[in-house]
Parts: C-alpha cells; sequence; structure tokens
C-alpha cells in the first residue's frame, strides 16, 4: 500500500492522530488502538505531564523499573534504580554488589567536573592578528556579554571556567573555535551552555563588526556556523574502582581463585587490545551506567555517545575498564566521563525520576556520577565473571525463560514447572518450547 505524507500531524488532537494511523497504516484495524489506550494513565494530569514531556504523544512506552541493592560506595549504602528492559542486568548489578559488600565495596574519586562547548565559525584572517584581538579585547567582552546569562549559575558556585580561541585552520580552511569550559554545578547544564554559546556567537559578530583590527574583507569574511555544547566530556569524569586479596575472589561456579583473577585480567587486556570485543565490553558497561541514567532523567544518549568517544580516544576503539593483578592484589577499576544533572530537566517533573533520586539519598550531580560509574563497573564484573567461568547464556537464559514462557502464553502453574524444570541447567530456546508442547499434548 502506498502511503500518503500528512501535513499538520502535531495539531491533530490525540484521537486524531490515532485515528489516521488507522487509516493510513492499519487498515482500519481498531486492536492496536485498544493497546495504544491500555498505556493511558488514569490520571489525566499525569498523563498530560508525561505527553508534554514530547511531541505528537500517542501513549507510553512502559520500561521496567527495577532496584538493585547492596551498593557499598564510598562507604554508604545504596539501593540503585534502574530503568532497563533487558532481562538478566538488573540481577547481574545486584550479584555484583553483593559480591563487593563484603570486601569494601566501591570506591570512586571525582577527576574533573569541567563540561565543554564551542561557537564554531570561519573567518578569513591571519591567526596571530584574530589571536592578538581575542587575548585584548574579544575575551573580555564574552565574560562581559554573559553576566546576565551566568549569574544564577554563578550565585551557586559555577559558571563559564576559561574561553580560548582555537586555531582549526590546518584542518580546514580559515575555521576556527572559541572553546570554553563550564562549571555547571549539580545540573547538566545543557541549555545553560548553548544560551552562553549563542551569545559568544552573537558577540563575536558585533566585536569584530566594530574593531578597527580588522578589514572589510575580514570582517565580511566571519561566519558564525553553530554555537553549540559538546557531548563528549573527557575532563567531567569519575573514577570508581574495587580491590581484593585475590585469594578472597571466589566464584560459586568451583574455579580457584588464582584462575579466575588470571581469566578475569586476560577478558579484560582483549577488551583493551581488540575493538570487536570492546564494543560488546563496553555496551555491558553501559547496560548499567544508562538504567541508572534513564531512571535518573538524564540523557542516556549523551552518555552513551561521550563514553564510546572517550573509548576511542587514543585513535583505536577500547575498553572503559582496567584491571590489574600485582602482587596478589585483584584491582579492576572504570574511568567513565558522564555529564548529568540532578536538577533541571526531567529530575523536577517526572514522579519516578523523583523517587529515583529520593532513594538515592538526593545526591549531587557527582555523587550521580560516581553511583553511574559504579553501575557500569558492576555491570561489567558480572558479565566477565560469567563469560569466565560459566558462560553468559546459563544467567541469561534463566532470566529470559519468563520473557519465552510468556510469548507461548503459559499459565502462572506452567510458569512454576518450568523455573525448576530448569533449575539445574541451561534454559534453551528450543528445550522450552519442546518441553511446553509436550505438557500441553499430553
Ligand atoms: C549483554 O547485554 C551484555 C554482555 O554481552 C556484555 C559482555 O559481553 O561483556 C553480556
Amino acid at each position: 500500500m502506498n502511503h500518503q505524507p500528512i501535513e499538520g500531524f502535531s495539531r491533530l488532537t490525540k484521537q486524531g492522530k490515532i485515528d489516521w494511523l488507522n487509516g493510513e497504516y492499519l487498515n482500519g484495524d481498531k486492536t492496536y488502538e485498544h493497546i495504544l489506550k491500555q498505556y493511558w494513565n488514569d490520571n489525566p494530569e499525569l498523563q498530560k505531564l508525561h505527553d508534554e514531556f514530547s511531541e505528537n504523544t500517542i501513549s507510553n512506552f512502559y520500561m521496567p523499573y527495577g532496584i538493585a541493592p547492596n551498593f557499598l560506595i564510598d562507604g554508604k549504602l545504596y539501593a540503585l534504580p534502574m530503568a532497563v528492559e533487558e532481562s538478566s542486568v538488573v540481577a547481574a548489578a545486584s550479584k555484583s554488589a553483593k559480591f563487593w559488600i563484603d570486601k569494601g565495596g566501591f570506591k570512586t574519586t571525582i577527576i574533573n567536573t569541567k563540561k565543554l562547548g564551542h561557537t564554531h565559525f570561519i573567518m578569513d584572517v591571519e591567526p596571530h592578528k584574530l589571536q592578538h584581538f581575542f587575548n585584548f579585547k574579544l575575551k573580555k567582552k564574552l565574560f562581559e556579554a554573559t553576566e546576565d546569562i551566568t549569574a544564577n549559575m554563578r550565585r551557586r558556585g559555577g559558571g563559564i571556567l576559561n574561553i580560548r580561541l582555537l586555531d582549526k585552520t590546518a584542518e580546514m580552511p580559515h575555521y576556527y573555535q572559541l572553546k570554553a569550559s563550564f562549571d555547571t554545578v549539580d545540573s547538566m547544564g545543557a541549555n545553560f551552555i548553548n544560551s552562553c554559546l549563542e551569545q559568544f556567537g552573537k558577540t563575536l559578530k558585533e566585536e569584530i563588526a566594530a574593531s578597527e583590527d580588522f578589514s572589510m574583507q575580514e570582517k565580511e569574511s566571519l561566519q558564525v556556523v553553530m554555537n553549540i555544547l559538546s557531548n563528549y566530556t573527557p575532563d567531567c569524569i569519575v573514577r570508581a574502582e574495587v580491590s581484593c586479596p585475590v585469594e578472597d575472589l571466589k566464584d560459586d561456579s568451583g574455579i580457584a581463585h588464582e584462575e579466575f583473577a588470571w581469566k578475569f585480567k586476560q577478558a579484560v587486556t582483549i577488551a583493551e587490545i581488540e575493538p570487536y570485543r570492546a564494543t560488546t565490553h563496553n555496551k555491558g558497561i553501559m547496560n548499567g551506567v544508562d538504567a541508572v541514567v534513564i531512571a535518573t532523567g538524564n540523557d542516556f544518549r549523551a552518555t552513551e555517545a561521550c563514553a564510546h568517544a572517550y573509548a576511542s580516544r587514543n585513535g583505536k576503539y577500547s575498553s572503559l575498564t582496567h584491571c590489574t593483578t600485582d602482587n596478589g592484589i585483584f584491582r579492576f577499576w572504570i574511568d567513565l566521563p558522564v555529564s548529568v544533572g540532578v536538577v533541571g530537566g526531567l529530575t523536577n517533573l517526572h514522579p519516578l525520576v523523583k523517587f529515583s533520586l529520593a532513594i538515592l539519598g538526593k545526591p549531587s550531580a557527582q555523587q550521580l556520577m560516581s553511583i553511574l560509574a559504579v553501575s557500569g563497573l558492576a555491570q561489567n564484573f558480572a558479565a566477565l565473571r560469567s563469560l569466565v567461568t560459566t558462560g553468559i547464556q546459563k544467567g541469561h537464559m534463566k532470566m529470559h525463560l519468563l520473557n519465552i514462557l510468556n510469548q507461548l502464553g503459559a499459565t502462572e502453574e506452567e510458569k512454576k514447572y518450568f523455573v525448576s524444570y530448569f533449575r539445574d541447567k541451561t534454559v534453551s530456546h528450543h528445550e522450552v518450547i519442546d518441553e511446553f508442547n509436550r505438557l500441553r499434548t499430553q
């Protein structure tokens, strides 16, 4: 069927949008409308709140919201809120938390909290001349022109940390940047940073136009291309680590502790040198990071983009975690660049986000950075622990069993039967189906 484009979709009511979709894409089949409406919230105000988070909304898309308890982080016990659709992630986090709780728990260090943004511009001018103008005139004007925008942030202890002019002409003709660093305290700061940068773009144009240092030709060559924060924040970074004597690495699979430590370290080294493995290894880390990022109302696309850019910083994609086993001490850590907020954005709006922040004890942005790094490290520890011992499928498929049974339409009684049937063996998709069919036909 050939579909027709639509004008003014956003102006249709919610029902109008659904009717259009029904007619255009579902041949008038109303079953899907019923499904959409099942997910509407009974409370119209709450529904409206969610509708207004985004645009053209017609329903809600649920994500399971789970809790991973027993995280000892810097001497304090946390229960981590995790919004994630993948089975095993919350269980893996909880298992790691339990493993480390009697070994001193997780220790974190905030290495830096600097965020970055750029005004990207083109100007056909001698770099030294522009640099001189920047040093002696423009820089001061940029700070002055943003005083109103930064007033509140400065009161909270943040603001613009520095502004530099970067000559990028070797990479692209006439390309320069105003590169600014910011401290956004407890907010993620995207709006604040972008507002400052847009003002930089305006001030740059005004000051160049008014300056006597440049010829008319130079002035006319100025084009501000864009003003935007960078989601790559290698200087907004936290370290989380665990350590213990190798002999304390007891694993219920029965593997000897030296062998476990050796294999675990090999697995990390493989992820450090082999991008194919590093991608999956880091994906597992982000299972833990993103679940808490989402539960706390932060932007998981930003955390993903930043983590992977950082993982490639040396020109080859590599592991975010590292491991040593020197002098009989197993040490495992992550350096995670991550920019998040605990005020602003969804944090004040989404009731479940407020709940998440409440159970985390209303953390500062820095504490949340620590919690996120720990969640990623814990997830990676659990994944590698399984991978180098029993393999990932044993635990994963056990968690996935209920999904398979739900797809088959199993009753509660049948589910109980299957949990006990697979108690001591690895779940396989075909075995569930064979056994399910046998049960139903006997
Ligand atoms: C699955 O979502 C994540 C893992 O593949 C991570 C890993 O292999 O390290 C288990």
